[in-house]
């Protein structure tokens, strides 16, 4: 994940901005850089690589003035070059960027054709280009400047802009990924996370969704998505040494939930060509047109985004798919096929019963493939092939982004298999691809109904049994829904087929027992809705997850409902895990179990 620092100081910030960086490289990165306004003229350092190398550019030619920012940045469209690098910049202004930007084709050929010339292949250069265009030709102030731009830009994403001729001004904007604004003695800080500011002061202003700040060294002006001036409290933050902090949420769980809309949209930018809207894999991948048979392993949660993927894999690629619990694949006698491949998932990378079946696999002579979140993990270092996601650190024990950051890997791997089996037309890919780029802000979007979705675990957690209940791709959804459920707040809950209720199940159906009904507005919702029915004919309690337009097609007598942002209903669980996700974690907290350490739960089972 890319990592973004800023600073309006009393002396040269250049040194500081670099402290402040190096406590982001947990965060993983390629390139770095770092620029500053002196006496009023913007310069800049860049260098592929880790810090060092930019700190031996910097040595070099040193960077002087008081106000700077710096950013790390993780190589997503366009390799991890210099010209890549970050902060980008025109002679007004200089842009250092976090995030995705759905529209910047588009916005940069607009752009182009007035005259701009573009340096680099990354979506970032859009925004210090659009920021001079509204500086030149409208005349506009830098806020304004800078407030017009982000309005253009579609996607989630974090920015911090300085402006030649401005030693007091730093302009950042928070859409989908995270930023904290830090109050010093006479001087402001910037940074993705309170723990990057540690160093400076522990005075935290954390931005909302949608914020954008003017900052000088006096304070900080807030506004909202319309201009709208507002006010954020001042937090003291707890960032000290530790090497990952929450950043003001009550837990690792809960921040994590909220990083999911930057994390998938760094996952997708390891994998998607946003200029053609196609995806890129890894070299040495599958090949998938000769590949008869795919065998998918995981547990738990990761299990569950192995089931989704297989209905991608059929529809996408008409690629036959087996997905079992990795515990039970690895004692089966399964008819491995000489062209067949393995594909394992796992966040850790350390789980044993994961690692056993890998073993397994590959003693059957079948090439592995591993969805990876820890690169230099066992897992990782035992596959043929890995596909990584960036998900970051996930340190609560209930794994979360990088559920959904594994969604998107595996769609990913899915289109490109069926672009390999001739199943996919190009049009289809880009169409596909098209949806996966508006995930992040789905995210975004899905994460506002935090608050009613609170409410509701308040009579959840009341419940000693819950059913969720889904169809198609949401089934697996279904069962994510009632782990996440059981394993933080120790409720018993299960994940059933909507089409199974009448077979058995109902016969627990009556007042006390809640269901959770997942149903995106897609193929299967008039059948999903139907079972709703039966239930609730016999007194059963629905909760029903989906759209607006959903919502009101459904009727009446729901005991109560979560509205979730229309989606693309292939990728639905992509963002339906958002509620499913605060669901748990809200009524975790109402019952007051340790939600990121629940008991008897280890974040890595590396036992079999
Ligand atoms: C998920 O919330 C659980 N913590 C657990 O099921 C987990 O998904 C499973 O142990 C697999 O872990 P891995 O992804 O690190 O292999």
């Amino acid at each position: 994940m890319c990592g973004i620092i800023g600073i309006l100081g009393k002396n040269d910030v250049a040194p500081s901005i670099l402290a402040g960086l190096k406590r982001l490289e947990y965060r993983g990165y390629d390139s770095a850089g770092v620029a500053t306004v002196m006496t009023g003229q913007l310069d800049r350092r860049r260098a592929p690589g880790k810090l060092s190398a930019l700190e031996a550019v910097m040595e070099e030619r040193p960077l002087g003035g008081p106000t700077g920012i710096g950013h790390t940045r993780w190589a997503t469209h366009g390799a991890p070059t210099k010209t890549n690098a970050h902060p980008h910049a025109t002679e007004r202004v200089s842009v250092v960027h976090n995030g995705i930007i759905e529209n910047f084709a588009e916005l940069r050929q607009e752009l182009i054709d007035n005259g701009a010339v573009f340096e680099s292949e990354t979506d970032a250069e859009v925004c210090p280009q659009l920021i001079t265009h509204y500086l030149e030709t409208q005349n506009c102030a830098p806020a304004e400047a800078f407030h017009n731009a982000i309005k253009r830009m579609r996607g989630a994403f974090a920015f911090a802009a300085i402006f030649s001729g401005e030693d007091d001004l730093m302009i950042c904007a928070r859409k989908g990924s995270p930023l904290a604004i830090g109050h010093g003695d006479g001087e402001m800080y910037l940074g993705s996370d309170a723990y990057a500011l540690a160093p400076f002061t522990n005075r935290i202003t954390y931005l909302d969704e949608g914020d954008w700040a003017v900052i000088r060294r006096a304070g900080v002006d807030i506004f909202d998505n319309g201009g709208k001036k507002v006010l954020r409290p001042e937090t003291i933050s707890s960032a000290s040494a530790g090497i990952v902090e929450k950043d003001g949420h009550r837990h690792f769980m809960a921040k994590e939930i909220h990083e999911q809309p930057e994390v998938v949209a760094h996952t997708i930018s390891r994998y998607v060509d946003p200029v053609s809207k196609t995806i890129k894999l890894p070299d040495g991948a599958f090949d998938f047109a000769a590949l008869d048979r795919l065998t998918i392993s995981a547990c738990g949660t990761a299990f569950y985004a192995g089931q989704i993927s297989k209905y991608w894999f059929e529809r996408w690629a008409k690629l036959p798919v087996e997905v079992d619990i990795a515990s039970e694949l690895r004692y089966r006698d399964v008819p491995y096929t000489p062209n067949g491949g393995a594909l394992f998932i796992s966040q850790s990378g350390e789980t044993a019963d994961t690692l056993a079946a890998l073993r397994d696999a590959k003693s059957y002579g079948q090439k592995i493939a591993a969805v990876i979140n820890v690169p230099e993990s066992s897992i990782a270092r035992e596959s043929d092939i890995i596909f990584p996601i960036a998900a970051g650190p996930e340190v609560g024990v209930a794994s979360t982004k990088a559920f959904t950051c594994q969604l998107v890997a595996l769609a990913c791997i899915a289109i490109a298999a069926g672009r390999a089996r001739g199943i996919l037309t190009l049009q289809d890919e880009i169409e596909i691809v098209g949806a996966l780029l508006e995930t992040p802000r789905k995210l975004s979007e899905a994460l506002k109904a935090s608050g009613s979705i609170e409410k509701i675990a308040h009579d959840i957690a009341k419940a000693e049994d819950i059913l969720y209940i889904g169809r198609g791709v949401s089934y697996p959804l279904a069962m994510e829904g009632a782990l996440k459920l059981k394993e933080i707040s120790y409720i018993h809950a299960e994940g059933y087929a909507a089409g199974e209720l009448k077979h058995g199940p109902i016969a627990l159906i009556d007042e006390n027992l809640p269901v959770v009904v997942i149903a995106p507005l897609d193929a299967h919702f008039e059948k999903t809705v139907s079972n709703m029915q039966e239930l609730m004919a016999r007194g059963g309690k629905a909760l029903l997850m989906s759209c607006k337009k959903g919502l009101q097609q459904a009727g009446d007598g729901i005991w109560t409902s979560i509205e979730i942002p229309e989606t693309d209903n292939m990728l639905a669980p992509i963002v339906y895990a958002v509620p499913i996700q605060l669901l748990a974690y809200f009524t975790a907290t109402t019952k007051g179990t340790d939600v990121d350490q629940p008991r008897n739960l280890a974040k890595s089972v590396t036992v079999e």
